[in-house]
């Protein structure tokens, strides 16, 4: 595993991750993913889609819109609770998360308790602090044609409009839950997944793109009866693991489950499982595992005032599901698939980077070279071998530039699987080089074949 600095060094360099705004200097906890980046994302995000719905019979997908009524966030528990402590230091004015600053508190720290840590201020050096106060993480916006002159002769005109970005995608699926239900009549236990972005005012963004304030959530709530929801907790959880460990490849030996003490877990959970990652800054959440019991459709019925029963098809009997939910952000797992598959070695006493990625995941299954770019008899041959593994595979490259060693190198850094070179004797057997990014073994085989 690579170090965070030279990871953030690789995204920029070969077109992975940008930071988001950078030619107006950037904008603190926004990324923007690169040709290359892109389709690594969108690969984790497909293989999860297939791992937990295309290839189950009991999970639907949806997705919902991300402006949701404000109504959603009162019911959910969002607008009392989604708050983190922030404290300011006096001296320089610099904000920051109490809990974070100071080890050992935690996140319902009281000022007093912050104050009896002693913690000096990161930026200044000083310890003079002003008191704790909640900070909610809730974007807020403004829906409707309200311009700011309105308000200022209508104030209440300032609440009625107001809607926030989703900080979870889980609500988009809570407040569907009954749509589901009557469209699709399934037997319990059944779940409903979704991707899709969450925005959160984080209040220090950091780690690259292990904490921003614009993030893609993969989340599922899976419905069960509350006398079986330990079960269905324990199946999920191995569902988990053996997604992170064999669809993402990431070692076993760099994930470990963490069971959440009842004052570190969300106001919802009545039992958490975190899932730590060792990044290259240590280890941190990379997705959490929840029981969040009936709290989301109890609350939802209460505020709606409708129904969120389910009706058993054999029995008759009503009653509120209750749900256990995986939820795992996109950038947290593209960054550990990224740290997990980066190395550094030597290749004929030639230094290298290498990104291991498993072949699932690799952005460019091939690249394709003539031995040769001023022979245009190879780079005829060569193009026409591009254009079957193209159709066949899709996610293949192109590489005519320097010799053949430098384009190895360039691909083995942004993990291409296999490299296949045309040469002289092509023309005369049909057969190609195909050199194994991994081992660097080069074997002949037949184009027919490949
Ligand atoms: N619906 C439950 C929920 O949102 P959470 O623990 O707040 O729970 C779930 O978030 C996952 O979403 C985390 O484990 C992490 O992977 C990702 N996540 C949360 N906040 C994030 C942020 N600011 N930046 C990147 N990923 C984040």
């Amino acid at each position: 595993m690579g170090k965070l600095e030279d990871i953030v060094s690789l995204c920029k360099r070969r077109g992975f991750v940008f930071q988001g705004s950078e030619v107006y200097g950037g904008m603190a906890g926004t990324w923007d993913f690169g040709p290359l980046g892109v389709i690594l994302k969108r690969k984790i995000m497909d293989e999860w889609w297939k791992y937990f719905v295309e290839e189950r019979e009991d999970i639907y997908g949806v997705d919902a819109a991300i402006l949701m009524n404000s109504r959603t966030w009162v019911a959910s528990g969002h607008t009392a609770t989604f708050a983190d402590p922030l404290v300011e230091c006096k001296e320089c004015k610099n904000r920051f998360r109490a809990d974070k600053i100071a080890e050992g508190i935690s996140e319902s720290v009281t000022t007093e308790e912050f104050l009896k840590t002693h913690t000096k201020c990161p930026i200044c050096g000083k310890e003079n602090w002003g008191p704790i106060r909640k900070f909610n993480m809730m974007f807020s916006t403004h829906v409707g044609a309200v311009l700011p002159e309105d308000v200022s002769e209508n104030p209440e005109l300032a609440e009625k409009g107001v809607a926030y970005l989703r900080p979870e995608t889980a609500q988009g699926i809570f407040v569907n839950y009954k749509n589901v239900v009557d469209t699709i009549y399934p037997d319990l236990p059944f779940g409903i997944a979704q991707q899709g972005k969450a925005f959160r005012n984080e209040i220090s963004p950091r780690d690259f793109i292990l904490r921003d304030r614009e993030c893609s959530q993969m989340e599922i709530e899976y419905f069960v009866r509350a006398e079986s929801w330990e079960e269905n907790f324990e199946k999920m959880r191995k569902a988990q693991h053996d997604f992170l460990e064999n669809v993402m490849g990431l070692s076993a030996e760099k994930i470990h489950e963490l069971e959440v003490p009842a004052e570190g877990r969300a106001h919802y959970s009545k039992r958490t499982i975190d899932f730590m990652f060792d990044y290259p800054n240590g280890e941190e959440e990379l997705m959490g595992l929840a029981y969040r019991t009936d709290f989301d459709l109890s609350n939802i019925q209460r505020e709606s005032g409708k129904s969120m029963e389910y009706r058993d098809k054999i029995t008759g009997e009503t009653f509120i599901p209750h749900v256990i939910e995986p939820s795992v952000g996109v950038e947290r797992l593209f960054l550990a698939v990224l740290a997990n598959a980066y190395y550094e070695d030597e290749v004929n006493g030639e230094k290298r980077v290498v990104l291991k990625l498993p072949e699932n995941l690799a952005p460019y299954r091939f690249c394709v070279s003539p031995l040769l770019k001023n022979k245009p008899e190879l780079v005829e041959k060569a193009k026409d071998v591009y254009q079957i593994l193209r159709k066949k595979y899709g996610n293949v490259t192109w590489d005519d530039a320097g010799n053949i060693g430098k384009r190895y190198r360039k691909q083995d850094e942004i993990g291409t699987f296999e490299c296949v070179v045309v040469d002289f004797d092509t023309l005369n057997d049909e057969t190609v080089t195909v050199r194994n990014r991994d081992t660097t073994k080069q074997t002949r085989v037949k184009i027919s074949e490949l």
